[in-house]
């Protein structure tokens, strides 16, 4: 499973980045509104950061046909790591379709049943994006089952579409996520590092260093 940093903060995602365990980043407009520069300048920050490995998700603000398939191919125009995210609406699917037709990668984003992702996947998407945490905060659980059902669809019909686990709360999300066989999880910045804590790690090496120190070793180097 891929790991994406939710993020539009280019200092997040650039302590993300040289941690060397994420591939890509999820931006939308309300974590771009948040950062306070011009949305230019966060696309060319962040792609700075990324290197010539990383994709960079960033989202269209139409919300109509047109008006998606435009900004979607200017998006997708400024670089080739770019995915573009496009909303699970009538228009965003019949977007999806002609933007995938011309070649350029799509993320169907704000997904939140099984059938919604069966839409997005039969248009062509790239990548759906289920928002399991948005669907937990209504019902517990709830998110995960959409994602469960997701995966169970694309294999019956061998759907190529990835399915990215996002809108994560906690690092029990990116477990399940990985338990599920998702493709990619986006995880906020905050849960990215939780995920490596656990009390008896630091327990264990706080008494292997004292043991270490208390036997006067040294390492043969
Ligand atoms: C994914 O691409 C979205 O940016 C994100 O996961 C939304 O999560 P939220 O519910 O925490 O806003």
């Amino acid at each position: 499973m891929e790991l994406f940093i939710d993020s539009a903060d280019p200092e997040e995602i650039r302590t993300a980045w040289d941690s060397g365990i994420i591939s890509g980043v999820t931006t939308n407009p309300s974590l771009a509104a948040k950062t306070g520069l011009s949305y230019r300048d966060l696309v060319t920050k962040i792609l700075e950061i990324l290197g010539e490995d990383g994709v960079l998700n960033l989202e269209v603000v139409a919300t109509d046909y047109e008006g998606m398939v435009k900004e979607g191919t200017a998006l997708a125009a400024i670089d080739e790591r770019i995915i573009v995210k496009v909303p699970c609406t009538q228009e965003g699917i019949k977007a999806c379709a002609k933007l995938s037709a011309e070649g350029i990668l799509v993320n169907v984003t704000l997904i939140f049943s099984a059938n919604q992702a069966l839409l997005a996947a039969k248009a062509g998407a790239f990548i759906v994006s289920p928002f399991v945490g948005r669907l937990d905060d209504i019902e517990a659980g709830s998110g995960d089952d959409v994602v469960a059902k997701i995966m169970g669809i694309y294999e019956n019909y061998e759907f190529e579409t990835q399915v990215l686990y996002a809108s994560v709360r906690d690092p029990q999300h990116v477990e399940n996520a990985a338990l599920l066989g998702a493709d990619i999880a986006t995880v906020p910045f905050n849960v990215l590092q939780e995920l490596v804590k656990h009390p008896l790690t630091d327990k264990g090496l706080e008494k292997f260093m004292s043991d270490w120190k208390e036997a006067g070793l040294e390492l043969p180097i």
